[in-house]
């Protein structure tokens, strides 16, 4: 299916890589997802303390690398220094912070789509935004399809819009905001992402009156994934691309909003 030319086959998008199979967020954790067989990856970004873009969904090192404290107060050289994946497994041992130039390239050269979430520490909206851009300018090819930038943070969306106009933008919600069309039109959103736990069956009639495509996050069992897609999810967020794919789901029936079921 097809909305603002952004279409979802297989409808599945690889929430922080394959996190059910590698470290989420790092390089072999997207190669494990296209290896699966995705045509899309989604990953978040935040800046160091001396302003490099890194794939860390945090605000500490402390989950997912061998490091302590904040993000924003550690530079891209003790970054590097850290084990990012040790804490998955023995078998990652030795795997680095991943900075967003590689995730550029991975998506390049595997002709994969990606959603970029912009996930600024406290006080950086501005800078993550202006930097990921940049990052993402630098090293994505004229000739494909631009990577969706998404983020909570409107600011960040509306800074986003500003600065290119021309890549599309996806509005996220972990809550229910009664004012979310609003939200999407102020953001210029072509996408809005929802929290799998808000989308009750009322929710998505009311969401199906928007010709936006819903995704949702974070779908891991394929019965669940299969009801959201037959409700009006475009696509879903998951940890465990291999089994959604596996199960074979299929994408919804193009929707023409005039004519919505109610
Ligand atoms: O983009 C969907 C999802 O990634 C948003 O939540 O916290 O996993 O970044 P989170
Ligand atoms: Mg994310």
């Amino acid at each position: 299916m097809a909305a603002n030319n952004i279409t979802f086959l297989p409808p599945v998008i690889a929430h922080r890589g394959m996190p059910k199979a590698a470290p989420e967020n790092t390089l072999e954790s997207f190669i494990a997802a296209r290896d699966a067989g995705v045509k899309w990856i989604e990953t978040d970004v935040k800046l160091t303390s001396d302003g490099v873009p890194v794939l860390m969904h945090d605000e500490l090192l402390d989950r997912t690398t061998s490091g302590h404290g904040p993000i924003a107060d550690t530079t891209w050289t003790q970054m590097q220094s850290l084990d990012a994946g040790r804490w998955f497994s023995p078998s990652f041992s030795g795997t680095r912070v991943t900075p967003l130039s590689k995730v550029l390239t991975f998506c390049a050269e595997s002709d994969i789509r990606l959603f970029l979430e912009i996930k600024p520490s406290p006080g950086r909206t501005q800078a993550t935004v202006m930097v990921a851009l940049i990052e993402a300018a630098k090293f994505w090819p004229e000739s494909i399809a631009p990577p969706v930038i998404s983020s909570f943070d409107r600011d960040a969306l509306i800074i986003a819009a500003q600065l290119r106009p021309d890549w599309p933008r996806s509005l996220l919600m972990d809550e229910w905001n009664k004012d979310w069309i609003d939200a999407a039109l102020l953001t210029q959103a072509s996408v809005v992402a929802i929290k799998d736990s808000l989308l009750t069956d009322d929710r998505l009639k009311t969401l199906r009156k928007t010709p936006l495509p819903i995704l949702a996050y974070t779908v891991n069992a394929p019965e669940r994934a299969s009801e959201l897609l037959s409700g009006g999810v475009t696509a879903v967020f998951t940890d465990d691309a291999q089994a959604l794919i596996e199960a074979g789901l299929e994408p919804p029936l193009p929707v023409d909003p005039g004519q919505k079921q109610e």
